[in-house]
């Protein structure tokens, strides 16, 4: 089997974290053939420590010689750049967001359907062990239908303090785009991907624009700070379901929390960690795992499986459609934030229309 040649644009730290290090785990399959950023110090730096053969300053120079790129720039260029590779023939792993808008979403899907090549984002969340093992739970039926979902990714305070995350032209945002988005991918998949008809949100970024922060994530300035850094939003879906979020970067609570806790018709769980909650026998049941199998680290079996639909041996864990309706979540919460009204939403026409 010919090995696949993947490429990677922008090689910061979640490329050099996440996907350098998954992909070379994979080299039976795979072989990372090139690098690209605009910082080309730091691509030479990250070719020479990966034993990577080309470093490009132009990305449109590398696209004719691999057949596969991961994307990791900041989320303003992640649409021109994967539609640019797509339509070079190269299939695409975007970095979350999938991008700004569902304008931007759309060109990518358009790119994708024309040129027949695979399009995946990160969300990495649903390749983590307990949400692999609630998915099954859920698809065996043994909480029923979903009722109420809650969706918290709270940190107390951790904005990060590097790359561009605090600019809201090159980011799109803050903890919703940024860390929010991860909980509701995992919830909406987990859900079974209904259809949302309404969505509320709040954003707040009061304290981020204090002095004297105190931050376990970096340092940022204050006074530049322009995103939201605590949002919640309240979605309602056709089906009756509904779903809270929260998510922060910065909040006066005691911990940080991380979970998406589901009440089903027949019972609920905790994704994090893994619960099972029923009324049974008549008796209150509470299940916990005391082993679920399974990579610890989520980014591997992302790598693996964006190869393997590339070679065309496994169907697309995260598919673009899904990825899209997350960032058309993200847009209405922003927007019903802006507006202090709810937003109606009318997916299926806007399915059929397309
Ligand atoms: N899946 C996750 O959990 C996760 C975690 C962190 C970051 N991310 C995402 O990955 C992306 C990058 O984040 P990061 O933490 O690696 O940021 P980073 O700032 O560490 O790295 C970004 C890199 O992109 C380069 N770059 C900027 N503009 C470019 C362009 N137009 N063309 C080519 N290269 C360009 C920069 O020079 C830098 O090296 C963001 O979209 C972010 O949301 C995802």
């Amino acid at each position: 089997m010919n090995l696949l040649k993947v490429g990677l644009i922008g090689v910061g730290g979640i490329a050099e974290g996440r996907h350098i290090p998954a992909i070379q785990n994979l080299a039976e399959k795979a072989v990372i053939t090139g690098v690209s950023d605009i910082n080309v110090h730091r691509a030479e730096q990250i070719a020479e420590k990966y034993d990577i053969p080309s470093v490009y300053e132009n990305y449109h120079e590398m696209l004719p010689h691999i057949d596969a790129v991961i994307i990791s720039t900041p989320n303003k260029f992640h649409s021109e750049i994967a539609v640019a590779a797509l339509q070079a023939g190269v299939h695409v792993l975007c970095e979350k967001p999938m991008a700004l808008s569902t304008e931007e979403c759309d060109r990518m899907i358009q790119a994708s359907k024309e040129s027949g090549k695979i399009l995946s984002i990160a969300y990495h969340y649903r390749f983590m062990k307990n949400a692999q093992a609630a998915k099954k739970v859920m698809l065996e039926g043994e909480i029923g239908e979903p009722l109420v979902i809650r969706t918290q990714g709270l940190r107390r305070r951790k904005v990060p303090g590097w790359g561009v995350f605090t600019n809201k032209e090159l980011q799109g945002g803050g903890s919703l785009i940024d860390y929010g988005c991860h909980l509701l991918d995992l919830s909406i998949w987990l859900m079974g991907n209904p259809v949302p008809v309404e969505v509320m949100g709040s954003q707040y970024n009061l304290l981020s624009r204090t002095p004297d922060q105190v931050n376990l994530w970096g340092e940022f300035d204050y006074k530049t700070f322009e995103v939201d850094d605590h949002v919640t939003g309240y979605i309602r879906f056709e089906n009756g379901a509904s779903l809270l979020l929260e998510t922060s970067w910065s909040a006066n609570i005691k911990d940080d929390v991380e979970n998406v806790s589901i009440s089903g018709e027949k019972g609920g769980l905790d994704v994090f960690p893994f619960h099972l909650n029923q009324a049974k026998h008549g008796m209150l049941l509470n299940s916990e795992a005391s082993f679920i199998p399974g990579d610890e680290n989520p980014g591997n079996p992302q790598a693996e499986n964006f190869v393997d639909c590339c070679l065309g041996l496994a169907e697309q864990v995260v598919k673009p459609e899904e990825a899209r309706m997350v960032s058309m979540l993200i847009e209405a919460i922003y927007k019903s934030s802006l507006t202090g009204s709810s937003v109606k939403l009318d997916y299926r026409k806007e399915v059929e229309s397309q």
